[in-house]
Order: structure tokens, then C-alpha cells, then sequence
């Protein structure tokens, strides 16, 4: 009998691809968890479709499908949209995850929650999971506030900090930067990339393939999930470019914290993944093996694998 996997945040970037790897892989009975429509069912595929706000839906398909293990992706992660927008960001970046965790920790359901890079002030770089949270704008002020829920009430939880996630999305473009690219170079329209940023990017098909190690496995506690390249984001971008054939020309070089009207954003969030090579069998990849990746994955998607 296949174990059960409920994702949240289907309609987005990383749920999409981690749920697509959950199907290739076989092993699970995938329940996706979407504010979209999504009009395909399948065999060991199905999607509920309901606002996560909704404590009391939540609570009832929790109790219906009694999941082995919760990918939890669902949040608002524009992080301007959440510096303006602070009341919705907390509930449902802090009010849902609270809701969930209290739901995984009653019935002993392993949690992976989703955090990332940016709780960090950006003043250190390379972070281990020992270093402490020093948000610097309110969307990870909410992050680290999850952090604390998960690990003060799930026995059997997980927090994954990620660095900026590289990928190509399954669904919609959710909150691929590699996407909005692309349909620029394509046009042969120019892009921004901050070069103040400094981040270790990881592959969206290694955070999928690292969830549902975890998702099957004993590990519990804080992990990174980044890879081994510690990268300013427009160096990041030219080397992209160059590689898949574009003109570097394309990339232009800016400071995210020189922009009026942004919310702060750390410098150097760079993360440690030493940690995650240790206890996981999933390989954290380069920047370049990453991109690889992402390709190839692409590929097959379009092949209907
Ligand atoms: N992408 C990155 O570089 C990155 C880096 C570090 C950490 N993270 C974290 O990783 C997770 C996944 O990120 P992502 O890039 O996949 O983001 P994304 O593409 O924006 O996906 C998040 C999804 O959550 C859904 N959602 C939001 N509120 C909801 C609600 N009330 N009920 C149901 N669904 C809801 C969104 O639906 P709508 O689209 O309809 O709003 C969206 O589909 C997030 O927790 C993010 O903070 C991402």
C-alpha cells in the first residue's frame, strides 16, 4: 500500500514540481492541496481545492485523508506584497502553518515546513542551521515565527530553510524567477538581478527529491536546502545566460536595497549545506549540475514522463 502525501500550495512553484516528482516516484498517494482549479485526476493523484484560511475544511480533509507525511508550500512569498500587506501574511503564513502543525502534532504526522534563506539578516553568510533568525523584512519575520511553531509543537517535524529556489514551474509560474526569465531572454528583453545578493540557489528537482526523502525517513529537526555555489544573483544570471547561449548583455546588474519603496533584503544569505550532504542520500548539486537538472527534467516532463 503506497503511503499518503498531502502537499500544500499546489498551484505554485515547488509544490508543482514536488508533487510531480511524487507521482514519478511511485511510492505515494499524492493529495494536493490548491486555491486553483486543477482539472486533471489520476490514478494516486487528487486535488482538494479550498482556501487553507479555512481552519475547519483544513481540519476536515486532515481528518479524512489522515497523511503520512505534509509537504507544507502554501504562503505568500512576494515579499514586497507581504511588507504592505502584513495582516494576510501572518495569517496565512504563521495562522495556517499554526493550524496544520497542531494538526500533524495530534495525530503524530511527520510536517515539512518551508522557511528560507531570508530569515537571515544577510550581514554573515553561509548559515548554519545553528545560526538564529534576524529577519530583516516582515515576510521573514513571518518565516521565523513558523520556524518556532514547527519545532516548539511538531515532535515529528521538520523545517527546510531554502536558498532561492531555481526552477521551471509544472503550473503556473507561481514564483519561478528561471521562468520569468526565460520568456525575457526569449524576447530578447533585458532582466535586473541584484548584485548585492548573495545566495547558494537551489534546484527545484533537488528540494522535491530531498521533501520526499524526508517525507519517508526519521529525520526531524532544521535542514538547509541549498547547493554548494555561493553566488551573487547577477553573476548567477550571466552564468545561466552564457550557458543556455543568451548574451550576457541581456543581464543587468542592480542594488535591490538601493530600490525605493522595496522592503530590505539580506546581502548575504549564502547557506551551509553541510548538514544536508550528511544526512541525506539526495545530492545537493552546483549552481551549473542544478541547471542540468532542471533541464532535463523539463525535458521529460514535456515527454510525459
Ligand atoms: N521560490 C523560492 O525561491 C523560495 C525560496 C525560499 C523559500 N521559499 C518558500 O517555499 C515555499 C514555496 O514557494 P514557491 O516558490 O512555490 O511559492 P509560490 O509559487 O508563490 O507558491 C505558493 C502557493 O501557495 C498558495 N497559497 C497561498 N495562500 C493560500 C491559501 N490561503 N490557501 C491555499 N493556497 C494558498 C499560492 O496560491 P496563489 O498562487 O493562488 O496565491 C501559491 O500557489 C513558500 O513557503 C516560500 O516561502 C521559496
Amino acid at each position: 500500500m503506497k503511503r499518503k502525501l498531502m502537499v500544500t500550495g499546489y498551484g505554485g512553484f515547488v509544490a508543482g514540481s514536488t508533487v510531480w516528482q511524487a507521482l514519478r516516484d511511485g511510492g505515494w498517494d499524492v493529495y494536493a492541496l490548491s486555491l486553483i482549479e486543477v482539472p486533471e485526476e489520476r490514478e494516486h493523484f487528487h486535488c482538494l481545492q479550498f482556501d487553507l484560511c479555512d481552519a475547519g475544511k483544513m481540519k476536515e480533509v486532515f481528518q479524512q485523508v489522515k497523511p503520512d507525511a505534509v509537504v507544507h508550500t502554501a504562503a505568500l512569498a512576494d515579499i514586497d506584497y507581504c511588507q504592505n500587506n502584513q495582516a494576510d501574511a501572518e495569517r496565512i503564513n504563521v495562522g495556517v502553518t499554526r493550524e496544520l502543525a497542531g494538526l500533524c502534532a495530534d495525530a503524530g504526522t511527520k510536517l515539512i515546513a518551508c522557511s528560507t534563506d531570508s530569515v537571515f539578516d544577510g550581514k554573515k553568510g553561509m548559515y548554519t542551521e545553528e545560526d538564529e533568525p534576524v529577519p530583516v523584512n516582515f515576510y521573514a519575520e513571518t518565516k521565523a515565527k513558523t520556524e518556532e511553531i514547527v519545532r516548539d509543537t511538531v515532535p515529528n517535524g521538520v523545517v527546510t530553510r531554502l536558498s532561492l529556489v531555481m526552477g521551471l514551474p509544472v503550473l503556473g509560474a507561481g514564483n519561478s524567477f528561471l521562468a520569468k526569465t526565460f520568456d525575457a531572454w526569449k524576447k530578447g528583453e533585458q532582466t535586473k538581478f541584484p548584485e548585492n545578493e548573495v545566495r547558494t540557489p537551489a534546484d527545484v528537482i533537488t528540494v522535491g527529491r530531498a521533501f520526499l526523502e524526508i517525507a519517508g525517513g526519521d529525520f526531524t529537526g532544521m535542514l538547509h536546502l541549498a547547493c554548494s555555489t555561493r553566488i551573487n544573483r547577477y553573476t548567477m544570471a550571466c552564468e545561466i545566460a552564457e550557458r543556455l547561449g543568451y548574451s550576457r548583455e541581456l543581464v543587468v546588474a542592480t542594488d535591490s536595497n538601493a530600490m525605493p519603496g522595496r522592503a530590505p533584503r539580506p546581502n548575504d544569505a549564502s547557506l551551509d549545506n553541510a548538514k544536508a550532504k550528511r544526512v541525506l542520500k539526495t545530492p545537493m548539486q552546483t549552481l551549473m549540475s542544478g541547471l542540468d537538472l532542471v533541464l532535463e527534467m523539463k525535458k521529460a516532463q514535456e515527454q510525459g514522463g
